[in-house]
């Protein structure tokens, strides 16, 4: 608590010093204290000047997907006003799971600096190495039935992609159903999981990773980092992933509102928008059947809709799909 109110002050005012006075006198504390929770504050990553008979400056603050930073400044109304977050968890989306059984709130956020058994699609494991990237659980209670599951998946694609655009200008584009690109490699991942009765869902967890500044030998092929993707000579800046998760969450949340507001179709317009898939040549693998077509549209539902050879055009609402180039 008081961490907080020192580290508040010093953030509104990191153009000048803070003297001890002003500290002590604003969080009832004596000199002692503020220097304890100074040193405290430099132990979590902030790096604070100090100097003698002036007082304390503000100078950087950590890489560190701590709930402070998330919640500082965070532009959402319910998304990420709870944040809970791990240096090491197995999934994120396991621990989100659990707390909406539990019953938590509607907009709680799950991160970790790393995941022990980071889950993907179809039973993979996500590479989660610590620091490199953001694995980060939202838990929502839409008002949908089951089957529309797959709507608010594409909706956090699109949030995803816009994010990643926004913060370092990348051209990313969604590859259906959930898979962000960047120069035609995979860098973020979505995986929706749910409880649900017959026809109403209970909560629904989106997990996201997105692989922020994991170096390229520690990810599979094919997948790649937004930092690889920046660099343009050998050595690139760490991209600050705080930035990418407080724009996700503000994205998520409006469109997950446009939603409730608008329904399904402007949403499907943004995905269309950022997708580079519309009239692309891809191989569909479905269970026992692997075929190529070439995408035709995506259906109000989400469904791809793909042109076969012989003209016929087919819905796909799950499988994997690979672009031909
Ligand atoms: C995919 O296979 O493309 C989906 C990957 C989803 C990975 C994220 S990381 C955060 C959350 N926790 C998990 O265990 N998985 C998701």
């Amino acid at each position: 608590m008081i961490d907080e109110k020192i580290l508040s002050i010093l953030r509104n005012n990191t153009e000048s010093y803070v003297s001890s006075e002003d500290l002590c006198e604003k969080t009832g504390v004596t000199r002692t204290a503020i220097w304890k929770h100074v040193e405290k504050l430099r132990q979590d990553g902030y790096e604070i000047e100090a100097s003698p008979h002036i007082g304390y400056r503000l100078v950087s603050i950590p890489d560190s997907l701590i709930p402070d930073e998330v919640k500082w400044k965070l532009k959402t109304k319910f998304l990420g006003r709870s944040v809970i977050s791990y240096k090491k968890v197995d999934s994120t989306n396991n621990i989100a799971y659990q707390l909406a059984e539990k019953g938590v709130k509607e907009g709680t956020v799950v991160l970790a600096e790393e995941q022990a058994k980071g889950k993907g699609r179809h039973g993979r494991l996500w590479t989660s190495p610590s620091k490199g990237g953001i694995y980060m659980s939202c838990i929502l209670k839409p008002s949908i039935t089951p089957n529309e599951i797959p709507k608010i998946t594409l909706l956090a694609a699109v949030a995803v992609a816009k994010s990643i655009r926004q913060v370092t200008a990348l051209g990313a584009t969604i590859k259906w159903p959930n898979d962000i690109q960047v120069n035609h490699k995979k860098v973020c991942g979505i995986l929706t999981e749910m409880k649900a009765e017959q026809d109403a869902v209970d909560f629904i967890v989106i997990g996201i990773g997105i692989n922020v500044n994991t170096p390229q030998k520690m990810l599979p092929r094919g997948a790649s980092s937004l930092k690889e993707e920046c660099r343009s000579g050998r050595k690139a800046e760490d991209i600050p992933r705080i930035e990418i998760v407080k724009k996700v969450l503000e994205n998520l949340e409006s469109e997950y509102l446009m939603l409730s507001k608008h329904g399904f179709d402007p949403i499907i317009e943004e995905w269309k928008h950022y997708s580079n898939m519309l009239g692309a040549r891809i191989k569909v693998a479905l269970p026992g059947r692997n075929f190529e077509a070439q995408v035709y549209d995506i259906d109000k539902n989400g469904a791809l809709v793909v042109r076969l050879e012989s003209g016929v055009l087919e819905r796909i609402s799950s499988g994997d799909i690979l672009m031909v180039r």
